[in-house]
């Protein structure tokens, strides 16, 4: 059956990459355009996809507008997360259909929308925001996704919330996420899948947002400089967190055209960093684990070179709160020094290899030369 536009149905009108403007259809509305005047009557019956024309003569598509459009074309109260970050936050963290998911700093529920999404129909998002006014704008953002269903947004500082009592932020052994949420009543969300954190000071709210995850939970943050990066990933040791990574996603348009096909000239500069983690149980016994499980949250993958200092994490062990646990001792068996090796270079070529684990370029396919004349 083919999919007609009808009464309210949402629509991108597309001129080209620049030119472009999402709006439910209203009969009798018009929209006016450098390129000239459309009648949104005149789309209703179209099939998605289909063509009108302006006053002026220029025509537009009429397209299905995808999440990626209406993120790109949201309004914006705050900065907002960019789908070139969405997807990977996806991807890294395993957001899928059904899960809970906590949000500290709703903005303007660009990242609502899109896990939201993503989680739907059983999954739900619980989203906090310090400031009613943000909170306005993202509920208007995720009720034009489609998306309100499963979005639930609450008024809160999440700073305010009461973590005192266990200085873990949860229960003292490798125990189900359960008995914590149990021990902390007083939280709004309990055994959250994931929590993503987009506010300036990520460090703050890490023994609050612990206590909401589950054990081995992931935790991403959006750190648009490096100096939060660098607060956070210690913050996340002090606070049992591991596997540790931050990334920066290089995004790059390429104008394909035949004969003469390029980079782009636009695109999107830098955006952020991201700083993943998970969930972790440090051991108790600070003489055996304790700086253990701090020099392996920042796993430098064997990579660190000749000259390097001490890794992050052994630097965030190092400066951690002694009046927490006595994790931040040297270890026994490493001194916490970490280890320093030279990444093995061929001997022929006098390449390094790449690090473990990175993806190896792909081949590129032979190119055809042109047949002589
Ligand atoms: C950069 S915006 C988030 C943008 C959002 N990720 C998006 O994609 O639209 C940061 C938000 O965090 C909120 N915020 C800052 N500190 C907070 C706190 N302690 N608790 C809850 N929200 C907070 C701010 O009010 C602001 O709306």
């Amino acid at each position: 059956m083919a999919d007609k536009i009808k009464q309210n149905s949402h629509v991108l009108f597309y001129y080209n990459r620049s030119k472009k403007w999402l709006m439910p259809i209203t009969r009798g509305d018009v929209l006016h355009t450098h390129i000239g005047v459309l009648n949104h009557s005149d789309a209703i019956g179209k099939e998605y996809g289909s063509r009108l024309t302006t006053n002026k003569s220029k025509y537009v598509y009429l397209l299905r507008p995808t999440l990626y459009d209406y993120t790109m074309k949201l309004q914006h109260g705050t900065q907002i997360v960019y789908p070139k970050e969405l997807g990977y936050i996806v991807a890294r963290a395993g957001i899928g259909s059904g899960q809970k998911i906590l949000e500290v700093g709703t903005g303007s529920g660009s990242l609502t929308s899109f896990v939201a999404n993503v989680v739907r129909p059983r999954g739900h998002v619980y989203s906090f925001d310090v400031d009613p006014k943000f909170m306005k704008i993202a509920q208007k953002n995720i009720d034009r996704a489609g998306v309100s269903k499963y979005v639930t947004l609450h008024n809160l500082d999440i700073k305010e919330l009461d973590v005192t009592g266990d200085a873990h932020g949860d229960s003292s052994s490798s125990s189900s996420s359960s008995s914590s949420a149990a021990a902390a009543p007083e939280l709004p969300v309990s055994g959250a899948d994931v929590a993503l954190i987009d506010v300036g000071d990520p460090w703050e709210v890490l023994p609050q947002v612990r206590r909401m995850l589950r054990g081995s939970g992931c935790v991403f943050a959006v750190c648009p400089t490096m100096n939060q990066l660098e607060k956070l990933s210690a913050s996340l040791v002090e606070n049992e967190f591991t596997d540790i990574e931050s990334t920066e996603l290089i995004l790059r348009n390429i104008e394909a055209r035949q004969g003469k096909t390029r980079h782009s000239f636009q695109g999107i500069g830098h955006t952020t960093y991201l700083c993943f983690a998970r969930k972790a149980y440090f051991g108790r016994d600070a003489a055996v684990h304790g700086a253990d499980d701090a020099e392996r949250a920042i796993d430098d993958g064997g990579d660190v070179r000749e000259g390097d200092g001490d890794s992050p994490a052994a630097a965030a062990a190092a400066t951690a709160d002694t009046t927490d646990t006595v994790r931040a001792k040297p270890s026994a068996k490493t001194g916490r020094t970490a280890k320093k090796s030279v990444t093995p270079r061929s001997a022929k070529t006098g390449r390094t290899a790449p690090p473990k684990g990175a993806t190896p370029p792909r081949k590129a396919a032979p190119a055809k030369r042109p047949k002589a004349a």
